[in-house]
């Protein structure tokens, strides 16, 4: 396993469609086990293939609390058959935009099809945030990041912020 690096706003990379994966194989698995690795050393909940500069429809979650065991899931070509109407407003961050957080509205609960690790299908509903985290990380699919979903202005902001902060992360490595 290894750590890959995790592309940053306003990365063009991140604005790409990712394209279905055809078979879950050993290829599939060890890029997931990959992307599990980044996510856990980053720290993050959520990670898509993109983020690790691979267009692929694959996303790695962990949403065990602090004091739980790791809990890992994977998704490969997920999709959302359903959702509610009822939106549910979550303060949302993205290790593509670090140290930035901002209030996002998404459906509560989303029902999803999916292949897991084992590329059997799964069909479940997701709610609370378990369908943020999932919605948030499929629109990374789609080259949609949350931060496209506030006003032009957020957005502007959220960009310039991040880049200051990879700006003085870099003088301080440097130093
Ligand atoms: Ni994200």
């Amino acid at each position: 396993m290894a750590i890959r690096d995790i592309l940053i706003v306003p990365n063009p990379q991140l604005k790409q469609v990712s394209k279905p994966v055809e078979r879950v194989d050993d290829e599939t698995r060890a890029l997931m086990d990959d992307m599990l690795e980044t996510m856990y050393d980053a720290p993050g909940i959520g990670l898509a293939a993109i983020q690790v500069g691979i267009p692929l429809r694959i996303i790695v979650m962990d949403l065990a609390g602090k004091d739980e065991d790791p809990a890992p899931q994977f998704f490969v070509n997920p999709q959302i058959l359903e959702d509610v109407e009822d939106l549910l407003p979550w303060e949302e961050g993205c290790l593509s935009v670090p140290d930035y957080y901002e209030e996002v509205e998404r459906p509560r609960r989303v029902k999803i099809r999916y292949l897991d690790y084992d590329g059997k299908e799964v069909i479940e509903w997701a709610e609370e945030l378990y369908a943020v985290c999932i919605q948030h990380e499929m629109d990374h699919l789609n080259g949609v990041l949350f931060i496209d979903h506030l006003s032009r202005l957020k957005r502007q902001r959220a960009i310039r912020k991040v880049q200051k902060t990879v700006r003085e992360k870099a003088l301080d490595a440097a130093e």
